[in-house]
C-alpha cells in the first residue's frame, strides 16, 4: 500500500523511455524541480526517448536535456536534476549502496517494461529499476501503449509481482481539464502523491 503521509525524498530517480507522452515527462520534471521536499534527482533518458521527445516537443538532442525540458517555464539550468548516461552502468544509481528513495519511469515503453520484468539490466535505466526492486524501494512504471497484447499484460503482472507499481499513463477526466498541460500536471501530482509527496494544489474529488 502506498504511504500517503507527507515526507521528504533525499534522492529520486526519473527515467524516460521511447513511449509517447513527452508532455507528461515535462510536467513531471517541472513539478519535481519546484518541489522543495525533493533533494537530488538523477535523470536518465534512453536513445528512443530522445527520438520521441524530438517528435513531440521539438527537443534538439541530448545536450542540456533537463534545461530543454524545463524551458520556457524555468530558464536557469537545474541544480537539482543531474543527467546520467543510459550507457553508464557505473553511475551512482546502478548500485544498491547509493540511497534512492523512489524511481519513476515516465513514460515507460513496453520494451523497457519487458526488460525490467525479465531482469535484463544491460542499461542504466533497467539496472536502476532492478536495484529498486531488489532493495524493495518504490518503483513506479508509467507504462504507455495501446492496445496491449498479452506479452505487455504478462510483463506488467511480472513487474508488479516483483514490487513495482504499474501506473499507466492514463489521465483522469472528471475534473474537466482545460488543457493538455493541466492534464499532465494533475497526472504528475498523482504520481508524486503516490511516492509520498501529496500536492496541496492538486484536484481532490469531494464526492
Ligand atoms: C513517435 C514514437 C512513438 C512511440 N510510442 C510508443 C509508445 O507509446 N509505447 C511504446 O511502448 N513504444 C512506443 N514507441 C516505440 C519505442 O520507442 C521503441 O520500441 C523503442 O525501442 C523503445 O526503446 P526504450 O524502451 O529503450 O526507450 C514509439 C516510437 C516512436 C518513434
Amino acid at each position: 500500500m502506498p504511504d500517503h503521509s507527507s515526507r521528504s525524498l533525499q534522492t529520486l530517480t526519473v527515467a524516460t523511455t521511447g513511449a509517447s507522452g513527452s508532455l507528461f515527462l515535462k510536467q513531471f520534471l517541472l513539478a519535481v524541480e519546484r518541489e522543495p521536499r525533493i533533494g537530488a534527482v538523477n535523470f536518465v533518458a534512453s536513445d528512443s526517448a530522445l527520438r520521441v521527445m524530438a517528435e513531440e516537443l521539438g527537443l534538439k538532442g541530448r545536450a542540456h536535456l533537463a534545461t530543454q525540458l524545463l524551458a520556457p517555464e524555468i530558464k536557469k539550468p537545474s541544480r537539482k536534476i543531474q543527467l546520467q548516461a543510459n550507457a553508464d552502468i557505473g553511475a551512482n544509481i546502478a548500485s544498491g549502496s547509493y540511497p534512492v528513495d523512489a524511481m519513476v519511469v515516465i513514460p515507460c515503453s513496453v520494451g523497457t517494461l519487458a526488460r525490467i520484468a525479465h531482469g535484463d539490466a544491460s542499461h542504466l535505466i533497467e539496472r536502476a529499476a532492478d536495484v529498486c526492486l531488489k532493495e524493495q524501494r518504490r518503483l513506479v512504471l508509467c507504462v504507455r501503449e495501446t492496445p496491449l497484447n498479452k506479452i505487455h499484460i504478462r510483463n506488467m503482472y511480472r513487474a508488479a509481482d516483483a514490487g513495482a507499481t504499474i501506473f499507466p499513463l492514463i489521465p483522469a477526466f472528471y475534473y474537466r481539464p482545460a488543457s493538455l498541460e493541466q492534464m499532465a500536471q494533475e497526472f504528475a501530482s498523482r504520481v508524486l502523491a503516490h511516492i509520498g509527496l501529496p500536492q496541496s494544489h492538486a484536484y481532490r474529488w469531494k464526492g
